[in-house]
């Protein structure tokens, strides 16, 4: 399988971007996306030429660190998928494919197609946490939470913070990452100490980081890893205003 990759290179923060192509051979179907980059990285260690960075940990759809912009979609062609479980059977033989960093102004180019998302980072320091003492490990039964609640907040708990929700809307937004990581605690009984306060403080970082707000368009939840739901979004807003209200 050949096909021609046309990758964004960057070597800086602070210098310009241009697109650069690549042909490569000698590919397989059955070869993850990641792996057509390895072997295209391996090319250019045999020519002398400098290698493209990009980002990976686990290769199993867990840390979220894969973050590529394919062909015009966030994590490539397929709905609600990462980038490292992308093969290379999802495209033509002899296609085109174009590789871009995700593109947001709170996500600043590092090099080539790796972003700082710091900004999620610090949304997460304003109020993803509890304060609740922990100890040793209680027993399981001591605080009741119903069936419905642990699938609430485990279903918002497994954002993997990949950022594809702000790289694929037209606003940039952060509302589905930020929603689903204040519901997840605000939804348990260890997480009601805080909840006002977390979901002022993470809304309004938010905010502070120049991440665009929530027009609905649902684009997010469409690409999003991890199937999140904008409902949250709907909850976080609710929230906010109560809080708000009660400020
Ligand atoms: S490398 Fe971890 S989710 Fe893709």
């Amino acid at each position: 399988m050949k096909v021609t990759f046309k990758i964004w290179r960057q070597e800086n923060a602070k210098t310009k971007g241009d697109f650069k192509s690549y042909e490569v051979y000698d590919l397989t179907k059955d070869m993850s996306f990641l792996e057509a980059l390895d072997h295209l990285n391996e090319l250019l260690v045999e020519r002398d030429e400098k290698t493209i960075a990009f980002e990976y940990d686990c290769r199993e759809g867990i840390c979220g660190q894969c973050c590529l912009f394919i062909n015009g979609r966030a994590h490539g062609p397929h709905s609600n998928m990462t980038t490292c479980q992308l093969h290379m059977r999802s495209f033509k033989d002899g296609e085109t494919i174009v590789v871009e960093p995700w593109r947001a102004t709170a996500f600043p180019v590092i090099k080539d197609l790796v972003i700082d998302r710091s900004s999620l980072d610090r949304i997460i320091e304003q109020g993803g946490y509890i304060n609740a003492k922990t100890g040793t490990a209680p027993e399981a039964n001591a605080i009741l939470i119903s069936k419905s609640i642990a699938d609430k907040a485990m279903d918002a708990a497994a954002c993997i913070g990949c950022g594809a929700c702000v790289a694929t809307c037209k606003n940039s937004s952060a509302a589905l990452f930020t929603s689903a990581k204040i519901n997840h605690l605000n939804s348990l009984p260890q997480g009601h100490q805080e909840a006002s306060t977390r979901v002022l403080k993470m809304a309004r970082q938010m905010e502070l980081e120049g991440f665009g707000s929530c027009t609905f368009t649902g684009a997010c939840e469409v690409e999003c890893p991890e199937h999140i739901s904008i409902i949250n979004i709907a909850e976080m807003n609710v929230r906010r205003l109560k809080a708000k209200w009660f400020e």
